[in-house]
């Protein structure tokens, strides 16, 4: 077993916690998450906010929407009770409170830019100097299934990793990845084929594949040389990386 594989907790440990809440991510570090994968927004006035879906009613019950509710508000919303009351009071975690989590710990963290639906003009901007503010361009790798968006990225800063998100099979992912200067391809796990993974990695392009739980797909994953995998359970894969 390879012991640098990296663990994601994929919204923090969000099969045990309530996804991208600080209590998450904390549940993550002490199931021995080496890393964590998060979801960026922006609210109406700008603040870079940490929620999967564009609604809020989901996981807030709220009404409304993320990119046309101010921050003010935003931070008023429970994003725990949804997930049982033991969590009732968690919020909606502003970029820069995980990142200091992640610097505390030295975390890598994994920044999915939701912008595939609604666009949020400015926010690969205001990602990355808040990853620079940080000091954490090393610390983190960049994601988004919107591949424009991780090409703008990289020509901003040229030194954080990006990653390409992606659902289904595609004839040799590497030259695709090379072609929009992308550091890792991030499919959906069935898209992960060993065959290709350790060519990829021959050619210079690492791959993150997401979401895995079943620990036989992570034990597969691991051998085939994936640099990290994502999970919602950061505790299935701690064992498996502490085999010998
Ligand atoms: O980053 C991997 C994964 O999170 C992408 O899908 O819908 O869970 O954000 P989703
Ligand atoms: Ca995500």
């Amino acid at each position: 077993m390879s012991h640098n594989t990296i663990n994601y907790a994929h919204r923090g440990a969000s099969g045990t916690s309530p996804e991208n809440t600080m209590a998450a991510f904390k549940r993550a570090v002490e199931l021995g998450a080496t890393g964590i994968e998060t979801d960026v927004q922006m609210s109406r006035d700008g603040m870079l906010v940490l929620i999967h879906d564009e609604s809020l009613k989901r996981t807030t019950g709220s009404e409304g929407m993320v990119g046309t509710t101010d921050y003010a508000d935003l931070s008023q919303l429970d994003a725990g009770a949804w997930f049982g009351p033991e969590f009732a009071g968690e919020r909606i975690p502003l970029l820069e409170e995980l990142l200091e989590l992640g610097k505390q710990h030295s975390l890598t963290i994994n920044i999915e830019l939701k912008n595939g639906i609604v666009r949020y003009p400015g926010m690969e901007e205001a990602v990355i100097a808040a990853v620079e503010a940080h000091g954490m361009e090393k610390q983190v790798i960049l994601s988004s299934f919107n591949h424009y968006s991780m090409v703008h990225c990289k020509q901003l800063a040229p030194n954080i990793q990006t990653g390409l998100l992606y659902m289904e099979g595609l004839y040799r992912p590497w030259d695709y990845a090379i072609s929009a200067a992308a550091d890792a391809l991030h499919p959906y796990y069935p898209a992960a084929m060993p065959e290709w993974i350790a060519e990829a990695k021959r050619q210079g392009v690492i791959c993150n594949p997401f979401t895995v739980n079943d620990p036989d797909v992570m034990r597969q994953l691991i051998k085939a040389g994936a640099a990290g995998i994502i999970t919602d359970y950061p505790d299935r894969l701690a064992a498996l990386l502490a085999e010998e």
